[in-house]
């Protein structure tokens, strides 16, 4: 087994540096800026196509000078090139973590366990690709002739969160007459309402899961599979065990690592796309399971969002420390939790399209980081995994921005915006471009999360002094500022990809293993324990500790 080396970071020199910085530490934008005329330019980086303003968080050159050295001793560099050269990094799986593979050109070679990694991934893409292609030109047809025009993504988790976040963000790529809908929740409404008002014979199944044995989406395929054979049968289709076969054969389709678990299911294994054990659920959307959006947006498209997510994982590779994206933003993300005390992050994309990013890094971040358990076993002495939240802007603003503008507890925030509107739209009334009266908010919004307005100032407004203490901003609340010319199928690959980098660089600085998942498994395994319970079985209804039978008694009392 890969041995790495495990740091505790509390005894780096570059750790009690930090320590002793953050003892005296009194941060204070407004005369940082006042002082450095340049401390914009000085602290702004691109990353790919992404132009990213770190001069709002609070940092100067002294701290940045210890979290760079803090990084090389805790063997941040070491750990992401023994990543990228297919080295089993998640130990406790023993399993390679080979997400950055899914995104390189063809031409390059990457032996991993014996098997060329690059050639298995672009023999699934070409497949991937044939299918969509024919999906989306009119050929591949269900069984009564019709093209599809529903894609259907059953899957959970990794297997759902980004198909469905980078769908809802590439809206303006997909194809005109192509939907897709997504179920993920065991809660019967959700396949109960995605499918209320499908047409069986122009819908396409994908169930999505990288083991194909998840309770949530095994459960919802068979039910579904149940609702597309009554619909197909109540019009006279399928009546027969043959052309059952056939209408299962031309409408569903599997993506997972256990193909023999897809043939278990009844899929034809001829219409499922592999992946393998080194792609991470969460890391998973430029695999096939991506196969809903590559249908959706067209292989021409998704090949540039692998662009996107490769140029971000070469500036991550190849930048010097002091200019690299993601290092610098997961080192500040250690900084504020380590150091100021700072228990959550906020992610705050101003772009509409965006709405389901922040639940997408809800998984990349927390399933990566939510452990309190090194590599080598010993509990952590210092917190990880910071809670990752977010909605758009500008609703967040009228929901919870008040705590972050005012609250007692620091939150820093990456605010990310585009250039270009992908709906031109006006106020002609006003006379205003709806943009630049949205980006306007952005900008500021930062600002006065950083420099606030002071008690004078508020006096200066002709504020009665009772009402001064309330109206004022203290400021120096951190911010990161990403921007991009327009939010396009590359530069969704970049963020995608720098969210993917922060989390290591913390999880690598923290000296956990990232890329398992254990403390999803207990809730798993009562669950399965808990059925009997609830289906009757006395036995096992008194097994369960007194709430949770008081829980299960309530529900069978009232379940109609
Ligand atoms: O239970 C957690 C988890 O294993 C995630 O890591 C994963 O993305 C999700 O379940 C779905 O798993 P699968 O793709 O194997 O169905």
């Amino acid at each position: 087994m890969t041995q790495i080396p495990v740091i505790d970071p509390t005894v780096t020199p570059a750790w009690e540096a930090l320590d002793d910085r953050a003892d005296s530490f009194s941060p204070d934008l407004r005369s940082w800026f006042d002082a450095d005329p340049n401390r914009a330019a000085s602290w702004t980086r691109s990353a790919a196509d992404l132009h990213v303003d770190l001069s709002k968080n609070l940092i100067d050159q002294g701290i940045l000078k210890d979290l760079l050295a803090l990084a090389d001793q805790c063997g941040v560099f070491d750990l992401r090139d023994r990543m990228y050269s297919g080295e089993h990094i998640n130990t406790t799986e023993d399993r390679a973590v080979l997400h950055t593979a899914l995104r390189r050109p063809s031409t390059d070679t990457l032996i991993v366990d014996g098997q060329d990694a690059i050639a298995d991934v672009h023999d699934v893409l070409a497949k991937v690709y044939d299918f969509a292609e024919r999906v989306r030109s009119g050929q591949w047809v269900g069984i009564t002739g019709k093209p599809v025009t529903t894609v259907v993504n059953i899957g959970i988790g990794g297997s759902d969160l980004g198909p469905v976040m980078a769908y809802e963000a590439l809206k303006p790529f997909v194809a005109e007459g192509l939907e897709c809908r997504f179920i993920s929740n065991i809660d019967p409404t959700d396949a109960g309402e995605t499918t209320k008002d499908l047409d069986p014979e122009t819908t396409l199944v994908i169930v999505a899961s990288k083991t194909f044995t998840t309770l949530e989406t095994i459960t919802n395929a068979k039910v579904v599979r149940e609702w597309f054979l009554s619909a197909l049968r109540e019009r006279g289709i399928a009546q027969d065990e043959a052309t059952t076969r056939e209408a299962i054969a031309k409408h569903f389709v599997a993506v997972s690592t256990a193909l023999d678990k897809v043939a278990e299911f009844g899929i034809d294994p001829n219409n499922a796309f592999g992946f393998w054990s080194w792609v991470g659920g969460r890391y998973s959307v430029d695999s096939a399971v991506g196969t809903s959006l590559a249908i959706a947006i067209g292989p021409e498209s998704f090949a540039e969002f692998l662009e996107g997510f490769h140029a971000m994982d070469r500036h991550f590779a190849e930048a010097a420390p002091q200019d690299n994206v993601p290092l610098l933003m997961g080192l500040l993300n250690v900084w504020y939790s380590n150091f100021l005390g700072a228990d959550t992050h906020a992610v705050l994309p101003y772009s509409q399209y965006l709405h389901r990013f922040p639940a997408y890094l809800q998984q990349l971040t927390m399933e990566s980081n939510g452990k309190s358990v090194r590599r080598d076993g010993c509990h952590t002495t210092y917190d990880t995994g910071e809670v990752f939240w977010g909605e758009p802007g500008t609703n967040g603003q009228h929901a919870f921005y008040q705590l972050i503008h005012q609250g007692t507890r620091l939150i820093p925030a990456d605010f990310i915006a585009f250039a270009n509107p992908t709906w031109p739209l006006r106020d002609t009334q006003a006379g205003s471009d709806m943009h630049e009266l949205f980006l306007s908010n952005f900008f500021a919004q930062t600002k006065a999360l950083a420099f606030g307005k002071t008690a004078d100032e508020v006096r200066e407004e002709g504020n009665p002094e009772d009402l001064v203490s309330a109206r004022v901003f203290t400021g120096n609340r951190p911010t990161t500022s990403i921007m991009a010319a327009s939010l396009t199928p590359k530069i969704l690959g970049e963020l995608i990809a720098l969210y993917e980098h922060i989390t290591f660089v913390e999880g690598a600085i923290w000296g956990l293993d990232s890329f398992d998942q254990w403390g999803v498994e207990l809730g798993k395994v009562l669950a399965k324990q808990i059925l009997p319970a609830i289906e009757g079985d006395g036995e096992a209804l008194a097994a369960q500790d007194s709430s949770t039978r008081g829980l299960i008694e309530f529900y069978r009392t009232n379940r109609h």
